[in-house]
């Protein structure tokens, strides 16, 4: 079995065929999903599937891109979600550069307040960052934060290492796939296998031989076989122990 520890079927784009997906989704070996916060919007539709499909679970939490649109009155609503049995983790929250989307000072400011809401609630943390790694590191190392996964983890090796001395895991996506994704087979090939986590970013990022299409949960079976492949153990091995290594983080 698998867990998908990063998708979005809260999405418009699954918006038409929904049902028919998720039903699909035990045929396939995957066991358990976690479906990632990303608008104040998809929180009312996050948990509604936790509550629609045993399988699914569910992280609440605002991205860098959205910040604009918190306020205390939404913070105080993430905050009594977050109190739900089947809403494992704050995220995904941290920094994006690259859009930009949000002043930076604004998206440093959420992201302190919501890491800060992890610890009180005692919740893992899901970070998103892009073009922001290092001030992405330097805010978690300030916080007391210590549990949570790097999501869609983008930067060196070295850094992974760090992210993983401090108690994080490293998530790994349709990426791994890519033919120029040299720099993530580094971190794969140094990570121990014991701290990394598999997720798709459904309905982005869908990895090789499906890549541009959209994502969904059944494409793990390519990420695990390129892990397998770049750690020399078998697929099942890859599938069971970041299994576990979710299990452990999230429940
Ligand atoms: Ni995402």
């Amino acid at each position: 079995m698998i867990i998908d520890t990063h998708a979005h079927y809260d999405d418009e784009q699954f918006d038409e065929d929904r049902e028919e997906i998720l039903g699909k989704m035990q045929d396939a070996g995957i066991g358990m999903i976690m479906d990632a916060g990303s608008t104040i919007l998809s929180w009312d539709k996050i948990v509604k599937l936790t509550e629609e499909y045993p399988f699914v679970y569910g992280a609440i939490g605002v991205h860098p891109d959205e910040v604009g649109n918190l306020d205390e009155t939404q913070f105080a609503r993430m905050e009594r979600l977050l109190d739900k049995e089947k809403i494992k983790a704050v995220g995904e929250i941290g920094l994006d550069y690259y859009y930009d989307f949000s002043p930076r000072e604004l998206q440093q400011f959420w992201f302190r307040q919501q890491l800060r809401l992890a610890e009180s609630v005692n919740k893992p943390v899901i970070i998103h960052s892009r073009d922001a790694s290092q001030e992405t590191f330097d805010i978690i190392k300030s916080s007391p934060v210590r549990r949570g996964v790097i999501h869609c983890y983008s930067g060196a090796w070295q850094m992974a290492k760090d992210y993983v001395d401090m108690g994080f895991f490293i998530g790994v996506g349709g990426v791994v796939t890519f033919s120029n994704a040299k720099k993530l087979v580094e971190v794969v090939d140094k990570i121990p296998i014991e701290k990394i986590l598999i997720e798709t970013d459904s309905p982005y990022l869908a990895p090789n031989p499906n890549r541009g299409k959209r994502n969904d949960s059944r494409n793990l079976q390519f990420v695990v076989e390129k892990i397998a492949e770049i750690k020399k153990l078998s697929p099942e091995d890859v599938a069971k122990i970041t299994f576990d290594n979710a299990k452990s983080l999230f429940f």
